[in-house]
């Protein structure tokens, strides 16, 4: 199974064969993205959420994105490995965009970076794509933006709303972007926005007619009990199984029935009595 590249995406969108994308934080993770020949590996910055249990992505460092980045660039090497850009790290100007998209290249091992923005990010997509960095971006809802934009909320229903986000893909393109991702926007949009664009869109909560999708790991895999989003599906039961994994350990452990004898090491009888003398 061949590297994927960017080259490689594009003609995944022309054959018209969806492309997947999906979220690792860790190196089990990657693995199992590796494993299931997933295209795109996204270090997420929902890994403040899901990993560390912060209460929003803004809360993420540049560092602690790197220290996710190293562990997911030693589990995977074939999907594209795409690292978002922490907030905080390309607000202040394309300098500092170029300083920590570097940093995310060199000291975290991944190969395209991601941002979330509309025409306020066209200076820095221009910038990391001319110094050979490619850009994905990130439209619609953005969750870094949650508090400006009062929760999570689905976005571009109306007419003005639609234009806005349809404008800044065409022009996200045109600066140079190799992908966009297409956050909680309705179907018929993201679709119309495929079509009218010559690079592949990545939909999540946008539909099945973009070029490809995207989900946050634990999410289709079910680790979280908590809120889910009309766009999640669970392909899996992970964290209901673990519960009983943790508990079915903890109660063995206070009956006294886990170790069994099998599951010890063996001393010689005559070993044993020459050792207490
Ligand atoms: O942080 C993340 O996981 C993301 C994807 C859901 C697109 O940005
Ligand atoms: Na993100």
């Amino acid at each position: 199974r061949k590297k994927v590249t960017i080259q490689r995406l594009q003609q995944l969108r022309t054959q018209n064969v969806p492309i997947t994308m999906l979220t690792a934080y860790d190196y089990p993770s990657a693995r199992r993205a590796e494993a299931a020949d997933i295209d795109i590996c996204l270090v997420g910055d929902s890994l403040a959420q899901v990993a560390l249990g912060y209460s929003s992505t803004t809360l993420l460092t540049l560092d602690e994105m790197l220290y996710h980045c190293r562990a997911v660039s030693r589990g995977a090497q074939r999907p594209l490995l795409v690292a978002d850009m922490p907030f905080g790290t390309y607000q202040l100007g394309v300098r500092d965009a170029l300083d920590a998209a570097v940093q995310l290249v060199q000291k975290g091992g991944m190969e395209a970076v991601k941002l979330e923005g509309n025409e306020e990010i066209i200076p820095h997509v221009r910038a990391l794509k001319d110094f050979g960095i490619p850009v994905m971006a990130h439209i619609g809802l953005l969750p870094q933006r949650h508090a400006s934009l009062s929760g999570y909320k689905v976005q571009g229903r109306s007419a003005q709303d639609a234009l806005h986000i349809a404008r800044s893909a065409k022009a996200l393109q045109d600066a140079g972007a190799f992908s966009i991702v297409l956050e909680a926007i309705p179907s018929r949009l993201a679709a119309h926005i495929t079509q009218q664009l010559s690079i592949p869109t990545i939909g999540i909560g946008a539909g099945v007619g973009c070029s490809g999708q995207v989900l946050v790991q634990d999410d289709a895999l079910g680790v979280w009990a908590g809120h889910k989003a009309k766009f999640v599906r669970r392909f899996a039961e992970v964290g209901k199984e673990a519960a009983k994994g943790v508990e079915g350990y903890a109660l063995a452990v206070k009956e006294g029935t886990f170790p069994a004898e099998e599951e010890g090491y063996a001393m010689d009888e005559e070993v044993f009595e020459r050792f207490k003398k």
